[in-house]
């Protein structure tokens, strides 16, 4: 699997190294740009990044009110409940940083269908990104996401329909192994960022990243192998434990 592999010796160092190439890419696109779009991922893995990044040096470093936030997936439960990937970064960064209200987007897991909050996050995405709701996806500067020790990314999980959605830009996703349903961005537009980050640390993950890195390349049964942005960065941040089983 292509992409920057990037080892580092202990979990905060993963963690300090994530949310200094966070402030980075912000400055770097709002040189240019004057705002910068970024999906975040759930997690403990992502959760312990957020919360690097909300504390100094790294707070004092972003122009937070430029930020437009996405979710890359969110669970189907209200924004309150303790499982909502929406609460789980709005505690561990957003409340934490001067960040525009207006611009945090959040995926609604409570609406029923499901299905109608992922075309109100499609609608939601062509107009804070400017892009044709029936055109591709919108290019997001920054998608951040962890791996499951299943493989799964976002919330596309093994052998489940959200994994062959080459239209929508966003899905409800029937995950049986978890008797449930998941928002997801699909693999097109999460391959159309400028930059993808996976965050995976700890020993647990060592055989998946080992599998998911240099097994067969299978993405039905290992959904983080489909993902490998068509014009943007591919950066693996992954701590010692979890890179033992790399040749
Ligand atoms: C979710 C996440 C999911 C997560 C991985 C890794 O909604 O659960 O989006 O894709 O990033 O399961 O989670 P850990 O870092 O906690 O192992």
């Amino acid at each position: 699997m292509s992409g920057e592999l990037k080892i580092f010796d202990k979990e905060a160092d993963l963690f300090a190294a994530a949310a200094a190439t966070f402030v980075d890419a912000v400055r770097a696109v709002l040189a240019v740009r004057p705002q910068f779009t970024v999906a975040l991922s759930g997690g403990s893995t992502p959760r312990a990044m957020f919360e690097r990044l909300a504390a100094a040096p790294f707070r004092d470093e972003v122009e937070w009110r430029k930020i437009q936030w996405f979710w890359g997936d969110e669970r189907s439960v209200p924004a309150e409940h303790p499982d909502s990937n929406y609460r789980m970064a709005a505690e561990s960064l957003l409340s934490r940083v001067d960040v525009d209200w207006t611009k945090v987007h959040r995926m609604r897991g409570e609406a029923d269908p499901l299905s109608d909050a992922a075309d109100e996050y499609q609608r939601t995405l062509a107009q804070v990104c400017n892009a044709p709701l029936n055109g591709p996806p919108p290019s997001l500067d920054l998608v951040l996401l962890g791996m499951g020790n299943d493989g799964h990314t976002a919330s596309l999980f093994p052998n489940t329909a959200a994994l062959n959605e080459q239209g929508r830009w966003v899905v409800a996703n029937e995950v049986p192994q978890q008797l449930t349903r998941r928002l997801t961005l699909t693999y097109p537009t999460l391959n159309a960022a400028g930059c993808v980050m996976f965050l995976a640390a700890g020993a647990g993950k060592a055989r998946i990243l080992r599998e998911v890195r240099q097994g067969p390349h299978d993405p039905a049964k290992l959904p983080s192998q489909g993902i490998n942005p068509t014009g943007g960065r591919l950066l693996w941040y992954v701590d010692r434990a979890a890179a033992s089983q790399l040749e």
